[in-house]
C-alpha cells in the first residue's frame, strides 16, 4: 500500500467551456436504440497480441516529437528519469525486477516474478508471442486490444466507416474513445478480473493496493499520456467519474462472483473471505484511541462487520442519480442487485460463498445493463457540451451522501470509514477540475484542498493512521463546509 492512493489534485490543467446544458428531462432510450445488455469491451478478445514495437516505426506511432499525433509510442516508451513526466505503463515490467517485487517473490514462494503468470497477466501484454515481448510490459495491445486482425485493417479505408461495436466485435480493436470501453478495460488491470487479482496475500507481501478512481487516474500529474481527450470539458471529466465508478464497481462484483464460486466449488486455496475485498481499515485500525469511531447515521452494514468494497461502493449512489445530467436520454437505474449484494456480505462476517456468488452475478448483469446504456449515449453523442453548473449538482450530492443526520439532528458522518470519505472527496476534487479548477469555481479552491489535506496519509505512513474520533470530526467539518458553499450559492439540490 502506498501513500500515493490520494493524490491531490491542485495541480490540474483544465479546459473551461462555456456552453449549453445538454440536458432536458431523463427519458428511457429510443424504442429504435434498444441498447444491448452488455457493453462491448468487457474482458479481452481471443487474438494473438502483437509486439508494441512492430507499432513503433516512424510512419506509424514512432514519431519524433513526444505528444505529437503520430508519436504515441515515443510518448509511451520508458524514460530513464521516471521522476518527471512519463507513461507509467512502460516501466510495468521493470518494476518486476525492483526490491518489493524481490521480497513479494520471497514471501510468496515466487522465484522470478518477472517470469511469473500471476504478476504478467497485469504488467505486462498478457500472452505476446514472441515471449520475450514481454519486457515492453504494459504496451499498446493491452489497452487498444490484440492486433492480430486489426493490425491491417486499422488504416486501411473504410475503417473509419466502422461502428465501435464492429471494431471490437470482428476485429478485437478496444474503442478507446468510447468511456465506457476504456474504462472497464483499466478495471481490468486496476481492479482485477476472474483471471487477474492482487489478493490479501499480495498485498500484505508489499504490493500496493489497488484502488481505482478513473477521473483521478486520468489525472495523474506524473501520467504523460499519448492523446488529447476530445470530449470537451466538464462534460469529459463528469463523465469518466460516473462511468469509472460503474466500471470499477462492476469490475469489483465480477471479482467478488469469481472468487465466491471458487469458494463455493470448494477449492482449497480460495481464501474466503477474500480481505482484498473487504474495507481495509475496519480491521487495519488502532483501538482505543477516544470514543468509538462509529456514531450516528451509519451505512448499511451491521456493527463490527467490514464492508464490502466500500472503494467502489460508497459514491456510486450519485452516479447513479444523477448520470442522466451528462448522458442525454438516459434515466438513472435503480441498483437493487448491487444494494442487495451488499446486504448478502454483510449478513455474517463469512456469508455463504454460494449466496454470494449468486448475487453476485445478478449485480454483474444489473451494472452491464447500466454500463451498456451509458455506453450506446456516448456512442450516440460522443462530445457532448453541458453546462459547468452540472458539476455543481454533483458536488452537492456528494456531500449530501458524505453527510447523514444522528437520532439528535446532529450532522455526522454518515460512513467513516476512511474509503468512503475519500471516494466523496475524490467525487469532489474530479468535479472541481471539470468546471475550471480555480479559474472556473475560485470558491472551491480552498475548501477542496483542506478536505484532501485531512484525508491525505500522515507522512511516512501507507495507511489513514491516526484517523481518529478527532480527526474525523475534521473530514465532517470539511465536507459540512463543502454543502454550506453550496446554501449559499443556492444550486439545484435533490433529484435531477
Ligand atoms: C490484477 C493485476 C495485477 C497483478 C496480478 C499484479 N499486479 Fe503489480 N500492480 C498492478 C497495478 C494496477 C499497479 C499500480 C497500482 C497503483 O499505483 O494504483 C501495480 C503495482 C505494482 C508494484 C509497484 C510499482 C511501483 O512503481 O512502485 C509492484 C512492485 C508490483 N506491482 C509487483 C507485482 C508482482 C511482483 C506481482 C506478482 C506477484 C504483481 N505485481 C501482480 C497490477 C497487478
Ligand atoms: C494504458 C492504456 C493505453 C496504452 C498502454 C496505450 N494506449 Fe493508446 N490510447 C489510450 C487511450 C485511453 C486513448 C484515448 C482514446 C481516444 O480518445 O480516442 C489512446 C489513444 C491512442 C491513439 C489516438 C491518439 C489521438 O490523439 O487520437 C493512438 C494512435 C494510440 N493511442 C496509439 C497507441 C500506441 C502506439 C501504443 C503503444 C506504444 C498505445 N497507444 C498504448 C490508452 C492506451
Ligand atoms: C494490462 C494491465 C493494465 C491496463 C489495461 C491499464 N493499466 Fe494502468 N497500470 C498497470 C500497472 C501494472 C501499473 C504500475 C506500473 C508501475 O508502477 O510501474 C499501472 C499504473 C498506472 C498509473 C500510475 C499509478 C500510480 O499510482 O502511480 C496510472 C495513472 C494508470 N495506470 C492509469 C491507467 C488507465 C487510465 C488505464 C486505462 C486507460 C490503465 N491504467 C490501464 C496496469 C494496467
Ligand atoms: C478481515 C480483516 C482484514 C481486512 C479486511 C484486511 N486485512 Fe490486511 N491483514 C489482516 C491480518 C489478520 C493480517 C496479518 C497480520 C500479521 O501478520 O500480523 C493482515 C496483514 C496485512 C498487511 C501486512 C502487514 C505486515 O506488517 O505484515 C498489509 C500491508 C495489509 N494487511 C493490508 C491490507 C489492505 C490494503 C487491505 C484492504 C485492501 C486489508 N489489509 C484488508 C486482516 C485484514
Amino acid at each position: 500500500m502506498r501513500a500515493s492512493v490520494l493524490v491531490f489534485f491542485g495541480v490540474l490543467a483544465v479546459l473551461a467551456s462555456a456552453t449549453r446544458q445538454s440536458g432536458g428531462q431523463p427519458a428511457r432510450p429510443a424504442a429504435n436504440g434498444t441498447p444491448p445488455a452488455k457493453p462491448y469491451g468487457t474482458g479481452m478478445p481471443a487474438f494473438a497480441q502483437v509486439p508494441t514495437a512492430s507499432c513503433g516505426s516512424s510512419p506509424c506511432h514512432g514519431g519524433g516529437s513526444v505528444g505529437q499525433v503520430g508519436s504515441e509510442h515515443t510518448t509511451w516508451a520508458p524514460v530513464v528519469n521516471t521522476d518527471g513526466p512519463h507513461d507509467p505503463h512502460a516501466k510495468a515490467y521493470r518494476v518486476l525486477f525492483n526490491e518489493t517485487s524481490v521480497r513479494m517473490g520471497k514471501l510468496l514462494g515466487i522465484a522470478a516474478p518477472h517470469k511469473e503468470a500471476l504478476c504478467l497477466k497485469c504488467h505486462a501484454i498478457d500472452n505476446v508471442r514472441p515471449a520475450d515481448a514481454v519486457a515492453d510490459g504494459v504496451g499498446c495491445g493491452a489497452c487498444h486490444g490484440p492486433a492480430e486482425k486489426w493490425l491491417e485493417a486499422h488504416y486501411a479505408p473504410g475503417w473509419k466507416g466502422l461502428s465501435n461495436k464492429q471494431k471490437w466485435d470482428d476485429y478485437g480493436f478496444v474503442p478507446t474513445d468510447n468511456l465506457v470501453a476504456r474504462s472497464l478495460n483499466c478495471a481490468g488491470c486496476h481492479v482485477g478480473d476472474a483471471d487477474r487479482e492482487v489478493n490479501h496475500d499480495l498485498i500484505a507481501a508489499g504490493h500496493p493496493r489497488l484502488a481505482f478512481e478513473a477521473a483521478r487516474f486520468h489525472a495523474a500529474p506524473q501520467y504523460r499520456k499519448h492523446w488529447v481527450e476530445k470530449i470537451p470539458q466538464p462534460a469529459f471529466e463528469v463523465r469518466t467519474w460516473v462511468v469509472g465508478q460503474a466500471a470499477a464497481l462492476r469490475a469489483s462484483a465480477d471479482l467478488l462472483r469469481a472468487r465466491a464460486e471458487r469458494a463455493a466449488a470448494g477449492d482449497e486455496k480460495a481464501a474466503w473471505p477474500e480481505f482484498s475485498g473487504l474495507a481495509c481499515y475496519s480491521c487495519h485500525q488502532t483501538i482505543g484511541t477516544g470514543d468509538i469511531r462509529r456514531t450516528g447515521g451509519q451505512a448499511d452494514r451491521p456493527v463490527g462487520r467490514p464492508g464490502w468494497e466500500v472503494w467502489s461502493n460508497a459514491a456510486v449512489g450519485v452516479a447513479a442519480e444523477l448520470c442522466p445530467e451528462v448522458f442525454a436520454g438516459v434515466s438513472a437505474p435503480d441498483l437493487r442487485a448491487v444494494t442487495e449484494l451488499r446486504k448478502v456480505m454483510g449478513k455474517s462476517t463469512a456469508p455463504s460463498p454460494k449466496a454470494v456468488a449468486a448475487q453476485a452475478g445478478k449485480a454483474v448483469a444489473e451494472l452491464d445493463a447500466w454500463l451498456a446504456i451509458l455506453q450506446a449515449a456516448e456512442d450516440r453523442d460522443p462530445a457532448p457540451r453541458v453546462s459547468p453548473a452540472v458539476a455543481r449538482k454533483f458536488v452537492a450530492r456528494l456531500t449530501d451522501n458524505a453527510l447523514a443526520k444522528d437520532k439528535d439532528g446532529h450532522t455526522v458522518l454518515a460512513d467513516h470509514d476512511w474509503d468512503a470519505l475519500a471516494a466523496n472527496y475524490l467525487g469532489c476534487a474530479a468535479m472541481y477540475s471539470a468546471a475550471g479548477g480555480k479559474a472556473g469555481e475560485p470558491g472551491w479552491a480552498e475548501p477542496v484542498k483542506a478536505l484532501g489535506d485531512k484525508l491525505r496519509f500522515p507522512a511516512g505512513k501507507d495507511s489513514p493512521s491516526g484517523l481518529d474520533r478527532k480527526g474525523l470530526d475534521g473530514v465532517r467539518d470539511g465536507f459540512q463546509r463543502f454543502q454550506k458553499l453550496f446554501d449559499a450559492t443556492s444550486v439545484t439540490r435533490g433529484k435531477p
